[in-house]
């Protein structure tokens, strides 16, 4: 295991998961650089952050090079909602595979660690489930998410051909729904949509019948799993799955919403999008055994944070 290192580059820094996982790093005695275009992050997450002299924040967009001095890249630039990544799919697809060569070119010129946030969508719509790391997914190449799913699988392979070609050491996670404080409250995520329409009291809208399943893990855990990543030696790489292999169906959640906010709100059901995975659930047997790691926080707990977060912003 290495330690945490000091200056640390945080691409995407001002979203959802970058802007916990700079808070984390600043609290490990790290100097953090965050670097964001503002896309789909804010300001206002990062904002407590501004007043530590280890915080920079930087306004740049990854899909050109950038040239600092770090010891740690962490890549995790890219818009994550479907509403989203399709509202310009050929910039998704170039912040996930320019963006990569960029924070690659950096990260072989200064001979940093460097992570790649990568996605359980990589699986596509899978035939295997729970899904392990050794499956290679089931993904359409030109549907309308195939920004992403594509974009990331690119990405994937940008750094392990760099790992192979010229012995980066990368770590690469594929994260599954992640969910939490400062997820944006219009981005049509499950979790996100759900709080948001109970606490104004409109209907929740479930896409099908409710019985897909997902899995949700509460973001301090995910944090967790990417700090103990980025710890291991240069031989671990993964790509290695962290998500909750706890399965509820949308209309569980749904229905826990509804309890946690004592919302008044109604369930209605709409048709599902094309290329929606019907299950989606992480193996996590690698993170367990490589790691030491495996999520903490329940369901319930979490989502009683979240709709706290979102109960002071809406
Ligand atoms: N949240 C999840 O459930 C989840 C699941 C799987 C993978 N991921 C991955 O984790 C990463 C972070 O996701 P998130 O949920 O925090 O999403 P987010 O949209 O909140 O954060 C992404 C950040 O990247 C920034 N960004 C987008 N394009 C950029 C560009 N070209 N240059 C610089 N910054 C850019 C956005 O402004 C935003 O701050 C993404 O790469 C996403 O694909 C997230």
């Amino acid at each position: 295991m290495k330690e945490l290192s000091q200056r640390v580059l945080v691409t995407g820094g001002a979203g959802f998961l970058g802007s916990h996982l700079c808070e984390r790093l600043l609290g490990a005695g790290c100097e953090v650089l965050c670097v964001d275009n503002f896309y789909t992050g804010r300001r206002d997450n990062v904002a407590h952050l501004l007043p530590n002299s280890r915080f920079e924040l930087i306004r740049h967009d990854v899909t050109f090079p950038l040239y600092v001095e770090v010891d740690a890249i962490y890549n995790l630039a890219c818009p994550a909602s479907p509403i989203h990544y399709q509202y310009n799919p050929v910039q998704t697809t170039k912040t996930s595979v320019h963006g990569a060569i960029n924070m690659l070119g950096l990260a072989k010129r200064v001979k940093a660690r460097i992570f790649q946030a990568s996605t359980s969508e990589v699986y596509g719509d899978p035939e295997v489930h729970p899904q392990r790391e050794d499956y290679w997914g089931r993904v359409n190449p030109i549907g309308s998410r195939s920004c992403y799913d594509e974009g990331k699988r690119c990405a994937e392979t940008l750094f392990f051909d760099y790992h192979r070609q010229y012995g980066l050491d990368i770590k690469v996670a594929r994260i599954f729904n992640t969910y939490g404080p400062r997820m944006h409250p219009n981005d049509g995520r499950v979790v996100s949509n759900f709080i948001v329409q109970a606490l104004r009291g409109h209907d929740i809208t479930i896409y099908g019948d409710g019985s897909q399943t997902r899995s949700f893990c509460y973001v301090d855990d995910l944090i967790e799993a990417i700090v103990r990543l980025m710890a291991q030696d240069k031989d671990f790489t993964g790509p290695v799955n962290i998500g909750n292999p706890t399965e509820f169906t949308i209309r569980q959640l749904a229905e826990t919403v509804l309890g946690l906010t004592c919302s008044s709100s109604r369930l209605i059901f709409r048709e599902l999008p094309s290329d929606d995975p019907r299950q989606r659930k992480p193996d996590i047997s690698l993170a367990r055994s490589r790691l030491g790691w495996q999520p903490k926080v329940s369901l319930e707990e979490g989502l009683k944070r979240t709709v706290e977060y979102f109960s002071g912003i809406i």
